[in-house]
């Protein structure tokens, strides 16, 4: 079965939309901040995107775009997260020069962190406390087996990626819900035997089509992260879906599994920022 991200992105959206309404009849314009430190193509193509997203949400937008100018980023995001009319704030990459996202989202105020850049997001989500946003595509993740129904109290979820966007978050999230988690990467010794003991497999390695029917349990539930640019334009997962999609029990494509939901997600980050502010 292929789980339908884009319907699970719909039925967020209804319920975001509702909150944009009640939030704009109080006079509160919920408003997104992006801000893009270099030119790079595939990130200026979700930047579109989601500005798209916002606009059909009634959401505004600003875009602030550096050209490489890695010297001003930080004070940019610290600027830019104390200004009283956002209510989120997310820093695209890659970013320039030799800056990494673990240090420089210390600048991004929590409140306005929609996309859990800063550390003390994580620190939070890694103690249990719901009142930090985990990074939008991890939450994403936990929503899909969330409105899938797949049980997770005492499972066995295999995570296979550590980074701090997505695995490493996602593992805290699914912990959080009481599945037991194993987290690999790419020194995890006979990864293929490590990933069949799952109920729950999620693949988060930017590898396309690594993830063979040889790592799947027959009935798991696969959940493909990867997000793979091919020569012709289009896009693949980290899961091989021809060979996976007959073993598993489920599995989400690629396009139209987690990246849709990633989106609403981030788009309902917003709103519960702005409803808080
Ligand atoms: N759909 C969405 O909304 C969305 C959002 C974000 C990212 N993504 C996609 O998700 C994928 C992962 O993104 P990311 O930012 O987490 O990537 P990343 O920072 O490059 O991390 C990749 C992880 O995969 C592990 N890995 C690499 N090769 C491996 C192998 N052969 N066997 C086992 N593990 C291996 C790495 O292990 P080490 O730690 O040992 O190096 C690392 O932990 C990418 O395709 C990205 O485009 C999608």
């Amino acid at each position: 079965m292929l789980i339908d991200g884009k319907q699970i992105a719909q039925t967020i959206r209804s319920e975001v939309s509702d909150r944009v309404s009640a939030l704009r009849s109080a006079g509160i314009a919920p408003t997104l901040a992006i801000v893009v430190p270099t030119d790079d193509e595939s990130s200026a193509w979700y930047v579109r995107s989601l500005v798209r997203t916002a606009r059909k949400l009634d959401i505004e937008t600003q875009l602030h775009e550096l050209n490489g100018r890695a010297d001003e980023l930080e004070e940019l995001l610290t600027k830019t997260g104390s200004d009283p009319s956002i209510h989120g704030l997310i820093c695209q990459t890659p970013l320039p020069g030799n800056l990494r996202l673990a240090d420089i989202g210390r600048a991004i105020d929590p409140r306005v962190d929609i996309d859990g850049a800063n550390p003390t997001s994580l620190g939070e989500v890694a103690s249990g406390s719901t009142t930090a946003f985990p990074p939008a595509t991890a939450a994403a993740v936990v929503e899909i087996l969330r409105r899938t129904d797949v049980p997770l109290e005492g499972r066995r979820v295999v995570v296979i990626g550590r980074s701090n966007v997505v695995g490493k978050p996602a593992a805290l999230l699914l912990l959080n819900d009481n599945a037991t988690v194993t987290v690999c990467h790419s020194r995890t010794v006979d990864l293929p035997a490590v990933a069949r003991e799952a109920d729950v497999l999620i693949a988060a390695v930017g590898r396309p089509h690594m993830v063979t029917a040889d790592y799947v349990k027959p009935g798991a539930t696969v959940i493909d992260v990867g997000t793979n640019p091919t020569s012709d334009g289009g896009l693949v997962g980290d899961v091989d879906i021809e060979g996976v999609e007959p073993v598993a029990g489920a599995v989400t494509p690629v396009p139209g599994g987690v990246g849709p939901v990633t989106t609403m997600v981030l788009m309902r980050h917003l709103v519960i920022a702005a409803e808080r502010r």
